[in-house]
């Protein structure tokens, strides 16, 4: 039996052969310098791809599908619900080559493109700055506007930031803004130096990037930085270390306030597998990668240390999901999947793996919000479902801003031809109100999994809770069918003598919460 230390004392094993269910004794252990969980753990990521942004986000002031400047209003309702925290815009790869100026001003001067990243379809830039902008304020969320490196410039870097931040009459951008109908500047915090540098962002090497990042970074902001941005690094893919270790060592700290890592839960980029009917083994092979999630984190931000000991540069996940095939009959380069428990798999224990590395990570962004890759809205036309990775995200909404709550315990294997992984994944935290939010997880396709919650040192006298789980790991939500996977009020906890014990499903995600 090999065992590690998973941030903060949740203490996994792997190797133990494991015949029947057993329990878990989970150990709260609370931490006098315990992390706050950044809200923005919960983000999400709007890109020009697919049905994403059109007929996703937007249909237009004349559409019959009722909006608000254009901005579906079920859509809004949904993403408010789930109180996103933040949105990252207007890419992925397609920011390196969107210029921002093509998207302001009165439509019909608006320029149009070929989108040439997803499927070469006209982009017309009739939703633009002003239109996602003001569309972050109607669902109360935080902007990420990811900017143009592989080929923009800094001028063009720089000028969207004074057309967005600075007051009206400073000088030409801002005049520009309020001549196009907006005088308060939106004060942008959070701003994206590229994207995937490495890729579709200009394949660079980590030592160029790091010097154009540095030229970008000086002109954003003054000596102090002032205003406060938080300028993002664009990161590694998956487990390219060194591109962590160079840019940490090149890019002056002053000049950076948090380093992106990009991770999908793929099996093969060549054959990738159905996102509905997939089979036990693709079922374990995307869990797999999902979990991997939990070693990357480890290994970059020991990189991190190495350099950053106080913990001053973030370590923001602005892309993770899961990536299959598109669904039959659909654009290639649209990206859009169905969503089933599998991904409800995927969300649960990464989240859980995100909230237990809160002192580091303080972003993550799931791939992509709605229509595109691990949605958590899917849209037909009028018609719109939520699917099991939303109800997770809601579910989990309660760990926004809480104090992070360490947990210790070992972790039952879930067992597939020989190979294993950790079935049970957990973190909890505690919020405002004294209220303790417990998330606990068990991806195993076959076994439930008895657990026992220590919390005599809570001193809680009460415990409600909801599940979500389902019948096969295939299910799914569907335009016809849209509350087949919905969360239900889980009440099937004993209390006793300081300990909640309860069974936790095959394929569920469960969230408690302790009160006083
Ligand atoms: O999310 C889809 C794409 O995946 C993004 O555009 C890119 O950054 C990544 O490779």
């Amino acid at each position: 039996m090999r065992s590690y230390l998973i941030g903060v004392l949740l203490v996994v094993c792997f190797g133990a052969t494991s015949v029947a269910a057993q329990k878990v004794a989970i150990r709260v252990a609370p931490q006098t310098d315990a992390p706050q969980i950044s809200r923005h753990i919960y983000g999400h990521f709007a890109e020009h791809l697919g049905r994403c942004i059109y007929g996703g986000f937007y249909v237009g002031e004349d559409s019959e599908i009722p909006n608000t400047a254009g901005v579906r209003n079920d859509v809004v309702t949904a993403l408010k619900e789930l109180q996103i925290p933040n949105l990252r815009w207007p890419g992925g790869c397609f920011a390196d080559t969107y210029h921002w100026k093509d998207g302001i001003g009165p439509k019909e001067d608006r320029p149009s493109i070929l989108n040439i990243w997803w499927g070469n379809v006209k982009e017309d830039n009739s939703f633009g700055t002003h239109e996602f902008l003001n569309m972050c304020e109607l669902l109360g969320t935080e902007p990420y506007l990811s900017a143009n490196v592989g080929s923009g410039t800094p001028q063009e870097f720089t000028d969207w930031i004074k057309y967005t931040n600075h007051p009206a009459g400073s000088s030409p951008m801002p005049d520009l803004r309020e001549e196009n109908g907006r005088e308060e500047p939106w004060k942008v915090k959070f701003w994206g130096v590229g994207n995937e540098a490495w890729g579709c962002g200009g394949n660079m090497r980590p030592e160029y990037y790091a010097d154009l990042y540095r030229r970008f970074a000086t002109f954003a902001t003054d000596w102090n930085n002032s205003d406060g941005l938080v300028r993002i690094a664009s990161g590694a893919s998956s487990s390219d270390y060194n591109w962590t270790e160079v840019l940490m060592k090149n890019i002056p700290h002053q000049l950076i306030e948090a380093i992106a890592l990009h991770h999908y839960s793929v099996i093969d980029w060549g054959n990738k597998g159905p996102s509905t009917e997939f089979s036990t083994e693709q079922y374990f092979r995307i869990m797999q990668q999902a979990l991997r999630m939990e070693d990357l984190i480890q290994r970059h931000v020991a990189i991190m240390d190495k350099y950053d000991e106080n913990k001053k540069v973030a370590l923001f996940v602005d892309e993770w999901g899961g990536w299959y095939d598109v669904e039959p009959g659909t654009n290639p380069g649209f990206l859009y999947q169905q969503n089933t428990m599998r991904d409800a798999m995927v969300a649960g224990a990464t989240l859980n793996i995100f909230n237990n590395h809160a002192d580091r990570v303080k972003m993550a962004n799931l791939a992509q919000a709605v229509n595109v890759l691990q949605a958590v809205i899917l849209t037909e036309e009028e018609k719109m479902l939520l699917t099991p990775t939303y109800h997770v995200m809601r579910m989990y909404s309660v760990h926004q801003d809480a104090t992070l709550l360490p947990l210790a315990f070992e972790s039952p294997v879930y067992t597939f031809n020989g190979e294993s992984l950790p079935a049970v994944s957990a973190s909890a935290s505690v919020d405002e109100e004294g209220a303790v939010h417990f998330s606990l997880v068990n991806i195993d396709a076959e076994k439930v999994h008895t657990i026992e919650l220590d919390v005599a040192a809570l001193n809680l006298s009460k415990v409600s809770g909801e599940i979500l789980t389902s019948a096969a790991l295939q299910d799914h939500n569907t335009f016809e069918h849209p509350d087949k996977i919905m969360p239900k009020a889980f009440t099937k906890t004993t209390f006793k003598a300081g300990k909640i014990q309860l069974e936790v499903p095959p394929f569920s995600v469960i969230v408690l919460t302790g009160t006083k």
